[in-house]
C-alpha cells in the first residue's frame, strides 16, 4: 500500500509500522530504501530475504541527526566529524568502527557500521518520530506511548542486484502491493549515497555518489584515498567493499559506446519502415542527438549535466525494460569527476 509521504498520519502509520518489527518502502533523497528498526534483529532479517541479499553483506543504519551516531558508532575520528558537519543531512555514508552489541545483523558481521543522516523531508520526518518515542496510532493517548528506535537500516529497495528504486512505484513493482511504502517522490539526486570508509587514518572512497571526493577533502581537510590507493598502501581491503554489488542490471543488456560509434551503428542499422508494425529493439540514450533515428531505436536524449542524468538515469533504464527492448546503448560520459557516480553505476550495468 502506498501512503503520501506529506501527511502526518502516515509518517505515525510508517513510524508504528517500524516499531512493530515490519519493512516499509521508505523515500529518501538518493534512492528509496527498505527500512526496518536496526536494533530488531528480526526486523533486519527480513530485509535479507526480501532483497534475497547475502546475510554477510552490510546494510546502512540511517539516523535522524549526529546526536544518534554514538549509539552505533564509537573512536569516530575528527575529519569524519567534520564530514557530518558539512555534508548531514544529505547524500553521504560513513563507515565507522561499530560499538560492540549493536546492530549485529545489520552490519553483516562487520566490526563497522555504515551511517547516514538523509536529508529527504519523509524521511526525517518517520526518523525523528521513531527518535521522539511520540504518540503511536496504536496508543494517541499516550504523549510517549511509542518505543524510541534510533536507527533504520535500509538498503536500497530492490532485489539484490537490479536497478534501484527511484518512485514509491518501483518499489511495490519490486516488492507488491503488501508492502507499506511511503510516497515521497521521484529522487532529487536519483543515484545512492557517496561512502566513504572512516576507519583507516584517512577517508577512503568506496562508492561514489553525488558528493564528489574533491568536495569531501575540501570539508575535512584531508585527502580521500581511492580503493586502489588503500591496496597499494598494504593495508587490509575493507571485508565488504561498498561496491559488492557487480552490477545495477535492467533485464536489456547495457553496452557503453562513443558517440562515434553510436552514429555508425545506427546508420547500419538502416531505416527502413515498410513494415508500419516494427517495434524498437534498441534504446539509445546519448548526449549526441538522432533526429531521424532507425524505427528499431527508441531513441532519449542524456541531459548536458550529471546530476540531471543521475536523478533521471535509474528510472530511464527500468522505462527502457518496460518497452521491451533487448539492447540499451549508452554514450560514453564525459571525462569530469563529476560524472564518477553515473559513470560507476552505468559500468556496472555493462559488465554482463
Ligand atoms: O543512498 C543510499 O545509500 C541508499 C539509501 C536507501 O540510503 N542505500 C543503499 O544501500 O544504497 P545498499 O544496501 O543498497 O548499499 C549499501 C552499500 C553496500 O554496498 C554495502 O556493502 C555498503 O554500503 N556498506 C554498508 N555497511 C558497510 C560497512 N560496514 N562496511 C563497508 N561497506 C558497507
Ligand atoms: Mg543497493
Amino acid at each position: 500500500m502506498i501512503l503520501p509521504g506529506s501527511d502526518a498520519h502516515s509518517i505515525a502509520a510508517g513510524a508504528d509500522c517500524i516499531r512493530a518489527g515490519r519493512l516499509l518502502g521508505l523515500p529518501t533523497e538518493t534512492v528509496y530504501g527498505l527500512a526496518a528498526d536496526v536494533d530488531n534483529d528480526s526486523a533486519v532479517a527480513q530485509i535479507f530475504t526480501a532483497k534475497g541479499r547475502p546475510a554477510d553483506h552490510p546494510l546502512i543504519v540511517h539516523v535522524a541527526d549526529a546526536s544518534a551516531v554514538d549509539h552505533y558508532a564509537t573512536d569516530i575520528p575528527d575529519f569524519a566529524r567534520a564530514l557530518m558537519t558539512a555534508f548531514w543531512p544529505g547524500p553521504l555514508t560513513l563507515i565507522l568502527p561499530r560499538c560492540s552489541g549493536v546492530a549485529n545483523a545489520a552490519a553483516g558481521g562487520n566490526p563497522t557500521i555504515g551511517l547516514r543522516c538523509p536529508s529527504h523531508p519523509v524521511a526525517q520526518a518517520l526518523l525523528k518520530n521513531l527518535l521522539d518515542a511520540g504518540p503511536t496510532l496504536t496508543n494517541p493517548a499516550q504523549p510517549s506511548g511509542g518505543v524510541r528506535v534510533w536507527g533504520v537500516a535500509a538498503p536500497s529497495a530492490n532485489q539484490f542486484g537490479r536497478v534501484s528504486p527511484t518512485t514509491a512505484a518501483h518499489v511495490q513493482g519490486e516488492f507488491g502491493g503488501d508492502l507499506l511504502i511511503l510516497d515521497g517522490g521521484a529522487c532529487s539526486v536519483g543515484i545512492e549515497s557517496t561512502i566513504i570508509d572512516c576507519t583507516r587514518g584517512q577517508p577512503v572512497l568506496l562508492r561514489p555518489g553525488a558528493i564528489t571526493p574533491a568536495q569531501v577533502q575540501a570539508a575535512c581537510g584531508v585527502r580521500v584515498l581511492s580503493k586502489d590507493e588503500l591496496q597499494g598502501a598494504d593495508l587490509p581491503a575493507p571485508k565488504a567493499s561498498g561496491t559488492l554489488e557487480s552490477h545495477y542490471a535492467p533485464q536489456a543488456t547495457v553496452r557503453l559506446m562513443t558517440a562515434e560509434a553510436l552514429q555508425t551503428a545506427v546508420k547500419l542499422l538502416g531505416k527502413d519502415s515498410s513494415n508500419a508494425d516494427i517495434r524498437p529493439s534498441i534504446a539509445l540514450y546519448s548526449r549526441v542527438s538522432f533526429k531521424k533515428a532507425s524505427p528499431h531505436v527508441l531513441y532519449r536524449r542524456m541531459p548536458a549535466d550529471a546530476a540531471s542524468t543521475a536523478q533521471e538515469l535509474f528510472a530511464t533504464l527500468r522505462d527502457f525494460d518496460a518497452q521491451g527492448v533487448k539492447l540499451i546503448w549508452i554514450e560514453t560520459l564525459p571525462d569530469d569527476p563529476l560524472w564518477d557516480g553515473v559513470r560507476d553505476r552505468l559500468q556496472r550495468a555493462a559488465c554482463f
